[in-house]
C-alpha cells in the first residue's frame, strides 16, 4: 500500500537528500579528527573495511524496508512482518537521533562562527597557537557557544516548519558538488605545501600498533556516522524513494562519494598538519585550528575561508534536517500528532541535549559521564552504540527475518534488473559479518577483552 504522506522530500528529490544526509560534519569534522586522533592510516583501512562490509549492506537493508513499504521503521516492520517485535527498535533510532541532532547542532553553530569570522575579516592573519586559542575562547565561552547553537537550531527547525527542505536540499544539490571541488583545490594546495608527504605518510601508511581496539571500535562507528546508518534515517528517505530507482546503484554511489569526500578532507588537513608541525591528534578542534591556518597562506584567503564554510554550513543542515525528520516522521506516523506538534517536541528535546552540550567546555565541564564531558560522551555514545545497536537490529532482521522474496524484488525492481553476486554477497555480510562484528564490539565495551 503506497500511502499518500507529505514530507520533507519530493520523491524525485529523494536520493539527492540522502546524499545530503550522508555528506556533513561527519565526513569533514568528524573523520580528520579520529583519523589523527587513532594513528591515521590503519584506522582509515579499517574504516573502508567497514564501508564495504557492514555499511552498503546495511545502506540497503535499509533501503529495502523504506522503500518496499514507504513507510518508517516501525510501520514498515509492522507491515512486513506483522507482530515482530523488532519494531521496538525503532525507539533506539529516535532517541539516538534526537541526542546526535543535539551535540552535532553544537559543531554546526562553530561554522556558523567561524563563517562570521571569516566574513568579518578577524578569522585569518593569526598563528596556529592562537588559533588554538581561538577555539578554546569560543567553546569556553558559553553565551557565544550556546547563542550559535541556538541560532543553527532555529535556522534548522525553521527550515522544517515553513517545509522548505526541499529548497534547502536543492541549493545543496548545487553546493555539494560545489564543496566537492573546493576540497580539489584545498587538496592541491595542501600538497603543495613542503612536508606534506609526511602527511600523506600518516594517512595511507598503515601503523597497526597504534590502532588497537578503540580505533577498531572508533572506525566502525565513524563509518555508520558518515553513512547515515543505524538511526532509521535510510529507511525514512528511502520510503519516499520512486519504485524505480536502484537501490543497489544508489547505496554504492552514495558511500563511495561519502567515502570519498572523508578522503578528500583528510588528504586537505593532515599535509597541513604536518607542514605546519602541528599534532595530528589535536581532537575535535583539529579542523578548527588547520583550516584558518590553510586559508591565510592561500592567495585571495578570506574568499576560499567564506565559501568554505557557507558550503560546510549547508553540508550540515541538510544533515540535521534529516536527523531530525527521524523523531518528527515517527511521532506523525505512529501516534497521529500533527507535524507541528512533532516539530515542537522534537525541536524542544533538541534544544535540551544541544545547550548541555554546549555548555559542556565551561559552565558545565565538571559534569561526566564515564570520563567524558556530555559532549564527548554524546560524540562517543551516538555513533558507536545507538548506531551500531540499530545497524545490528537491522543487519540481523533484513538478514535472517524478511522474506528473501522481499529482498531480490526490491534490489531487482521485481526482477527488472539482476542482482549477480550482490544479493548473495549483502545476505552473507547481514547474517554473519555484521552481527559477529557489532557483538565483538559491545563485548569489548563490557571489559571481556
Ligand atoms: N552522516 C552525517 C554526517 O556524516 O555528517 C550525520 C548523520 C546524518 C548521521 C543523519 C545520522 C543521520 F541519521
Amino acid at each position: 500500500m503506497k500511502e499518500k504522506r507529505t514530507g520533507f522530500a519530493t520523491r524525485l528529490g529523494a536520493i539527492a537528500a540522502t546524499v545530503g544526509s550522508a555528506v556533513g560534519l561527519g565526513n569533514i569534522w568528524r573523520f580528520p579528527y579520529q583519523a589523527g586522533e587513532n594513528g591515521g592510516g590503519a584506522y582509515i583501512l579499517v574504516y573502508l573495511i567497514c564501508v564495504v562490509l557492514l555499511g552498503i549492506p546495511i545502506m540497503m537493508s535499509e533501503f529495502i524496508i523504506g522503500r518496499s513499504t514507504h513507510k518508517s521503521m516501525k510501520g514498515a516492520i509492522q507491515e512486513l512482518t506483522p507482530g515482530s517485535p523488532f519494531k521496538i527498535f525503532s525507539y533506539v533510532g529516535v532517541l539516538g537521533a534526537l541526542l546526535i541532532c543535539g551535540y552535532y547542532s553544537v559543531v554546526c553553530g562553530w561554522v556558523i562562527e567561524y563563517l562570521w569570522n571569516s566574513a568579518d575579516g578577524t578569522l585569518l592573519g593569526h598563528t596556529p597557537e592562537q588559533y588554538s586559542d581561538m577555539f578554546e575562547s569560543l567553546v569556553g565561552t558559553p553565551q557565544r557557544c550556546v547563542l550559535w547553537t541556538l541560532l543553527f537550531l532555529f535556522l534548522n527547525f525553521l527550515v522544517l516548519s515553513r517545509g522548505i527542505q526541499k529548497g534547502v536540499e536543492r541549493m545543496a544539490n548545487i553546493m555539494m558538488p560545489l564543496l566537492f571541488i573546493l576540497l580539489i583545490v584545498f587538496c592541491i594546495n595542501s600538497l603543495m605545501l613542503t612536508g606534506s608527504m609526511k602527511g600523506m605518510d600518516f594517512l595511507f601508511n598503515p601503523k597497526f600498533e597504534e590502532l588497537g581496539w578503540k580505533g577498531v571500535v572508533d572506525a566502525m562507528g565513524q563509518a555508520f556516522m558518515s553513512l547515515s546508518l543505524g538511526v532509521t534515517c535510510l529507511i525514512t528517505y528511502s520510503s519516499y524513494f520512486k519504485d524505480d530507482s536502484r537501490l543497489m546503484k544508489d547505496a554504492v554511489t552514495i558511500s563511495a562519494l561519502d567515502t570519498l569526500v572523508a578522503i578528500l578532507a583528510g588528504i586537505v588537513i593532515f599535509p597541513a598538519v604536518f607542514s605546519f608541525g602541528l599534532e595530528p591528534n589535536a581532537g575535535p578542534k583539529l579542523i578548527f585550528e588547520i583550516l584558518p591556518t590553510i586559508f591565510q597562506q592561500m592567495p585571495g584567503g578570506m574568499v576560499w575561508s567564506i565559501l568554505f564554510f557557507v558550503l560546510l554550513f549547508f553540508a550540515s543542515i541538510t544533515s540535521t534536517i534529516s536527523l531530525s525528520e527521524i523523531p518528527i516522521t515517527f511521532m506523525v506516523d505512529e501516534y497521529k500528532i500533527s507535524r507541528g506538534k512533532a516539530l515542537i517536541i522534537t525541536a524542544v528535546f533538541m534544544t535540551i541535549v544541544a545547550v548541555l552540550s554546549a555548555l559542556s567546555f565551561s559552565t558545565l565541564s565538571g559534569v561526566k559521564l564515564f570520563e567524558k564531558n556530555i559532549f564527548d560522551f554524546l560524540d562517543y555514545v551516538g555513533p558507536n552504540i545507538f548506531m551500531l545497536l540499530g545497524g545490528l537490529v537491522t543487519a540481523i532482521y533484513v538478514g535472517w527475518f524478511l522474506k528473501k522474496e522481499v529482498i531480490h524484488n526490491q534490489l531487482t525492481n521485481g526482477g527488472k534488473y539482476r542482482s549477480g553476486f550482490v544479493q548473495p554477497y549483502i545476505i552473507f555480510c547481514l547474517r554473519f559479518i555484521a552481527p559477529i562484528a557489532i557483538i565483538i564490539i559491545f563485548l569489548y565495551y563490557t571489559g571481556v577483552f
